[in-house]
């Protein structure tokens, strides 16, 4: 594979930009609605961009989950597809590629990545049990406490500050670590769980030094490590580019090394690999049995777990593809791109840029309007529309209450506009940087939401909410007074 071609051109002009390595070949038609549409459209999926239907988005920034742009060859892989309930051959050539790129023994396969996560929790977590993790994930807490354990966090203090120049703040706190394993959970640990690209503080990725310390700790302790591959491809970059001593290491070999100090690793394959699907990567005999009987229960027969043969193939090339540099680097330089635009306009976004998506900080965007009227929320809903951008709260509407009905107040308040790989082009980037200034300038304006209909578990997927007063109808007045087209 080539080393990294992109960085080496560089611009005559002298001017900062991330080129494409690839072109466009197929395209989706997309469609930018007037603001008065788009305030009609928001009222109607409850202010919720989950719920906006994708006719009526101009910019999908949701996620980088089964969106990314696939390659050709995932493409031509698909059309070899051996199609059989039993025994696949598309499963052997998937299995092998798992068990090479991590250096793993066993591959189980999964729908996706949550369908690992239940799968470990209903294998190791018992009541009163917990899982120590950098930091949570919202369906993989939400798999943990479902079966009556507790998460407990050991991210370094800095993972959570906003503004930093921190290179990795998904790290663990090896002191915070130690306490608790030696106090409250002695005895207690179902596992502790490293997740690469740490998504909810804002794509933020754990060292290999890190990961060494955690794996030395866990070893010695006796405890189970497990990792969250899922956001690996961007974590695998920043390793690579920011951690000095991986610079002139072969991805390949980056990655053999931090599988080698996990136990099980498991992954979202509509994130790593381009593709849909999961799956799990074990080396120890006893673990793999304990959750291959889970496999046919949940997920379908051991050779197909739930995914399509097709995604199965697309999936094999795609984590292949990993490898690449010029690949990988796609997301992590558009993000950049995103947040230096913003940034330049006055927006605070969380620095140092991460990976997944550029991540605009609710708190510091709308200091006025109180957590418990879930700022991030209310700033997703101002973001679609005024610019017709579908973004994601990451932030106490993501939260579960507290078992006494109380809200769990995030410990910080997100608007995630996620870059998936190879799909954008530096023009839309643009776009969204523009109309986001134009709201900063105009955020005054934005109010908060609150509740109409609010579901139990994981609320922020279906959860209904209205404005708390009429602020949309003033943002929109103010959006037609400077764009008069609407657009
Ligand atoms: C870190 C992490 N873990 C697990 C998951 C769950 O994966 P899936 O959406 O495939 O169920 C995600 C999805 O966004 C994720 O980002």
């Amino acid at each position: 594979m080539p080393e990294h071609t992109y960085t080496r051109v560089g611009f005559f002009s002298g001017e900062k930009i991330p080129l494409e390595m690839h072109k466009a070949r197929m395209v989706q038609r997309l469609y930018l609605r007037h603001v008065k549409e788009r305030r009609q459209v928001l009222s109607a999926a409850g202010n919720n961009t989950f719920l906006l239907p994708n006719r009526d988005v101009y910019l999908d920034m949701l996620t980088d989950s089964g969106v990314n742009a696939m390659s050709e060859a995932q493409y031509a892989a698909m059309l070899m597809a051996d199609d059989s309930y039993a025994g696949s051959e598309t499963f052997y050539r998937l299995e092998k590629t798992v068990g090479e790129f991590f250096g793993t023994r066993h591959f189980l396969p999964a729908h996706q990545g949550r369908a690992c996560e239940n799968i470990l929790a209903t294998a190791f977590v018992t009541p009163g049990s917990w899982v120590v993790t950098n930091y949570h994930f919202t369906t993989t807490k939400a798999h943990i406490t479902r079966l009556g354990g507790s998460v407990h966090e050991i991210l370094k203090d800095e993972g959570l500050s906003a503004q930093s120049s921190d290179p990795f703040k998904g790290d663990c706190d090896l002191a915070k670590l130690a306490d608790f394993a030696e106090g409250e959970g002695k005895g207690k640990i179902a596992f502790v769980r490293i997740e690469a690209g740490t998504n909810l503080i804002g794509g933020q990725p754990v060292s290999l030094a890190n990961m060494r310390e955690v794996s030395e700790y866990c070893r010695r302790k006796n405890l189970k490590l497990v990792f969250d591959a899922s956001l690996l491809a961007d974590n695998l970059y920043f390793v690579k580019t920011r951690e000095a001593s991986c610079a002139g290491r072969a991805l390949a070999d980056i990655v053999l090394e931090m599988a080698s100090l996990m136990d099980i690793i498991y992954f979202s394959g509509r994130k790593l690999g381009c593709a849909r699907g999961g799956g799990m990567a074990v080396s120890g005999r006893e673990d793999y049995m304990k959750m291959r009987d889970l496999v046919p229960l949940f997920e379908g027969f051991l050779t197909y777990g739930g995914m399509s043969v097709r995604e199965m193939e697309a999936m094999n090339v795609g984590i292949r593809e990993t490898l690449d540099i010029d690949t990988i680097s796609q997301t992590p330089i558009f993000v950049e791109a995103l947040g230096e635009a913003l940034l330049d306009k006055g927006v605070p976004v969380v620095t140092p840029l991460g990976g997944l998506g550029c991540h605009v900080d609710a708190m510091r965007f709308i200091p006025h309007v109180p957590q418990e009227q879930y700022p991030a929320g209310a700033l997703a809903a101002a973001v679609y529309l005024t610019a017709g951008v579908r973004g994601m709260e990451r932030g106490t509407l993501s939260e579960q209450r507290k078992p006494d009905g109380s809200e769990s107040l995030s410990s910080m308040e997100l608007v995630r506009l996620a870059v998936p790989k190879r799909v954008f082009t530096l023009s839309q980037i643009k776009f969204v940087a523009d109309r986001l200034g134009w709201l900063y300038r105009h955020r005054d304006l934005i109010g908060g939401l609150e509740f109409e209909e609010e579901p139990k578990t994981l609320r922020f997927f279906l959860g209904r909410l209205r404005p708390s007063g009429p602020w949309q109808e003033r943002l929109e007045e103010a959006f037609l007074k400077d764009m008069p087209s609407g657009l």
